[in-house]
């Protein structure tokens, strides 16, 4: 009593002192996703102390769950408790919802959002997490949830040790980017930031970069088999991947949408070199996307080549490599299914080693950057 007053002194204390103090200190985020980017996320800023909920589709596998549990982070199947604990007041207004699924899982959390109803609308942002882009995906989410959406710009590579203790991470030293230059996004980047997990706003040039990157190599990598040593190392991959590149590159400088974000002062020729060596980096590193193929889950295909020959499409600009990638994979894909019938456990077979001798040094030779440009191919 003497410390603190009586209740009701106490409780304007404290909020008085609310008042005065960073909204961050109680900030509340809700994950949706618990993959390997979502559990990370929730795990890292739970494990330094903020309040995460993380919305999982299915059970969570079993190194998700021993880190989400260490972490300390609250994992529910459904939005409908996180619901009524809001409208209780069981739990403060969210901050913020990240969504770390595949892009072909998008427009299912969004609905399921937009049923959840009004109550889980964020107080800052709705955050996307994943690569590349998806045609009206802004739209989708602010419809869905209310409030602004940006994209996000996750920098590493992620994977569950198999102990459960944690990930291993490539390109940890890189931040987490919030692509948007909203005032309101600084206050994210800096609870993010201070939970473990180092963002910025901006980085829409390093966004360019990765999504050339990764729409350079990943499909090529499904329809090939091959690993970013075998990507470089043989002529007509890389000559493939230098048209599609150009393509990309040509749709995305003439696209309002993202012609300020491309890389400035730079020329094709230079950008490519950049890419392709980024691409070399990596070594016997499987991109994603293939690494999705031979376990039997689905590909990310169009927010990678597809969103170019949509754009593309959509500008009157011909995108003949494009297509013809992402017709490639799908008929990999229709061939996978159809002769595994899902029965075969792709996911038991170890990956190949690199199909030829890496050469990539005597290509890289030829490419004026070499190994400069950390970028992942995701
Ligand atoms: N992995 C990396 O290192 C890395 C790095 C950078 C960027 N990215 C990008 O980040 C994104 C996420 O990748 P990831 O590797 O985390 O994928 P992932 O491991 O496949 O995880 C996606 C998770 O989303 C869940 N999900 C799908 N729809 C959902 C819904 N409606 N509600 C709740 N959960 C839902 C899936 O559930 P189920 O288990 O039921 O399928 C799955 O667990 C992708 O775009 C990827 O390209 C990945």
């Amino acid at each position: 009593r003497k410390l603190f007053g009586r209740p009701e002194e106490q409780r304007a204390a404290n909020a008085r002192a609310r008042s005065r103090g960073p909204r961050e200190a109680w900030m509340v985020h809700l994950v949706v996703g618990g993959g390997i980017v979502g559990t990370f996320l929730a795990s890292t800023l739970a494990k330094n102390g903020g309040r995460v909920l993380l919305k999982a589709r299915s059970a969570l596998r079993k190194e998700a769950a021993l880190v989400a549990a260490k972490a300390g982070v609250e994992v529910v199947q459904s939005f409908e408790p996180v619901v009524e604990r809001l409208r209780t007041g069981a739990l403060p207004q969210l901050d913020a919802i990240f969504i770390a699924t595949k892009t072909y899982s998008l427009a299912e959390a969004a609905e399921q959002l937009a049923c959840a109803g009004p109550a889980l609308r964020p107080r800052l942002a709705t955050i996307g997490c994943y690569n590349g882009h998806v045609l009206g995906v802004e739209a989708l989410f602010e419809e869905a949830v209310g409030g602004p959406f940006c994209k996000s710009l996750v920098p590493g590579g992620y994977t569950f040790r198999a102990d459960g203790s944690g990930f291993d991470v490539t390109n940890a030293g890189q931040k987490w980017s919030l692509l948007s230059t909203r005032p309101e996004m600084r206050e994210l980047a800096r609870d993010m930031t201070r939970l473990g997990v180092a963002t910025v706003t901006g980085g829409f040039e390093a966004d360019a970069r990765k999504y050339l990157v990764n729409t350079t190599a990943n499909l090529v990598s499904v329809i090939s088999n091959t690993n970013c040593h075998g990507l470089v190392s043989n002529v007509a991959l890389l000559n493939r991947m230098r048209h599609i590149f150009r393509e990309a590159v040509t749709v995305l400088r003439a696209s309002p949408v993202h012609a300020s974000h491309m890389p400035a002062d730079v020329s094709l020729d230079e950008l490519e070199e950049q890419v392709l060596s980024g691409i070399a980096s990596y070594g016997a590193h499987y991109p994603s996307s293939c690494k999705d193929f031979r376990a039997g889950r689905p590909v990310e295909v169009d927010s990678l080549n597809g969103y170019i020959v949509s754009i593309g499409r959509q500008l009157g600009i011909p995108t003949p490599f494009n297509a013809a990638v992402v017709d490639d994979v799908r008929i990999v894909l229709a061939q996978a299914d159809s002769l595994l019938s899902g029965a075969f456990d792709t996911a038991a077979q170890p990956l190949p080693p690199p199909p030829m001798p890496f050469a990539a040094d005597a290509i890289l030779s030829t490419l004026r950057v070499p190994r400069r440009f950390n970028i992942t191919p995701g």
